[in-house]
């Protein structure tokens, strides 16, 4: 599971927000976001629906609805900065070439009237000077990586499955040999066979090629078993973050300990599954406490009062609470259904 990590970032993000204008106010969506992605590793990012992991990735590609605005400190790709960069020049050098995206709906990003193959050629042929048969080669290649059969490339996407269309769009998201793929909940929605067969192929991709993956989901058995490092939001903030193998040993922060509570791991074979009471913050207006305190069966009266700060509790994780001195006690409680009671 582990690679060792390069010292320069490949992808450097620093104090991100994402504001979305609504009737109701703005919607502070995304807030004080910073994380860096490593050459050859899987960045994984968790949290419950509505967190914000793909608002946070959208503003990163600049494909936000025209109601969202995104402001960043810093964001930064191959040591050049992102947001300095035209809108044009980014999408012809960034999007695609160099950072990827399997979207969320997967299933509705492939027009329903050209043939699946078709479209993976023409986006190659967009972006590289070679021949029809040479992008086609190519794309016949990517559909065998992805475990389809290359005639499948004559089809169109109604005629493929939920989970052939997923890997078609993975092919795409492959296409240009990107340094950094992004694939947000790819396995969300497809009967568990399915999820497996997907997830094993992620896997093999990312022993075969050296781009970096972001994968988003918030199913966080899979990012367990899939990343190097995590990142775990909630009300639009990270949390956590550390290496997987911390985050499941070691973890501070009460909305990681509950997360990992509801979900069945592969490493807490037999362990109960206990739900959070209580639902997340609507998000409008900016944070002026922590966001998981509502609901956190830990907080104090100054949880409620200000937003803690990120701090550094390791060489590689960091958390996002007041609480950190007790985590021991913490994960010992957690693990029982009357901590969590409402
Ligand atoms: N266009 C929009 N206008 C206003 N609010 C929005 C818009 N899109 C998303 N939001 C809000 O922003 C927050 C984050 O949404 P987002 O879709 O990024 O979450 P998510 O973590 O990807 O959720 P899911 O797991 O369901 O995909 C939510 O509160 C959502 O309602
Ligand atoms: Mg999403």
């Amino acid at each position: 599971m582990t690679k060792t990590a390069t010292p320069e970032p490949l992808l450097s993000i620093r104090n991100l927000g994402v504001v979305y204008s609504t009737s109701q106010g703005p919607v502070h969506a995304v807030s004080n976001i910073s994380f860096d992605v490593h050459a050859n590793e899987v960045f994984g990012i968790a949290g419950e629906s509505g967190c914000g992991k793909s608002t946070l990735i959208r503003s990163l590609l600049r494909l936000l609805p025209d109601n969202g605005r995104m402001d960043a400190g810093l964001c930064q790709y191959k040591g050049q900065d992102l947001t300095a960069m035209s809108d044009e020049a980014f999408r012809k050098n960034i999007l695609w070439q160099e950072i990827s995206l399997v979207p969320q709906s997967a299933m509705a990003s492939f027009n329903p009237v050209h043939r699946v193959g078709d479209q993976i050629i023409e986006s190659i042929l967009a972006h590289r000077d070679i021949s029809r048969a040479e992008a086609r080669e190519r794309s016949a290649g990517l559909f065998d990586v992805v475990g389809l059969q290359s005639d499948l490339m004559n089809s169109y996407p109604h005629e493929f499955s939920g989970g052939m269309r997923q890997r078609a769009m993975i092919a795409m998201s492959l296409s240009l040999d990107p340094g950094l793929i992004i694939m947000d909940e790819p396995t969300t929605g497809l009967d568990v066979l399915v999820q497996e067969r997907i997830l094993r192929r992620i896997r093999e991709i990312r022993a075969e090629i050296k781009s970096s993956i972001i994968l988003i989901t918030h199913d966080i058995a899979v990012i367990a078993e899939m990343s190097d490092r995590i990142a775990i939001m909630y009300g639009g903030e990270v949390m956590e973050q550390a290496t997987a193998v911390d985050m499941f040993e070691n973890p501070h922060h009460p909305y990681t300990l509950g997360l990992k509570n509801a979900f069945p791991s592969i490493r807490d074979i037999g362990s109960e599954l206990i739900s959070i009471p209580g639902s997340p913050p609507t998000l409008v207006g900016p944070l002026t406490s922590c966001p998981f305190a509502p609901r956190c069966p830990f907080n104090l009266d100054t949880c409620h009062q200000a937003n803690p700060e990120s701090i550094n509790i390791g060489t590689s994780h960091q958390v996002r609470c007041i609480r950190t001195a007790d985590a021991k006690q913490f994960r010992k409680l957690a693990r029982e259904k009357s901590t969590w009671r409402s």
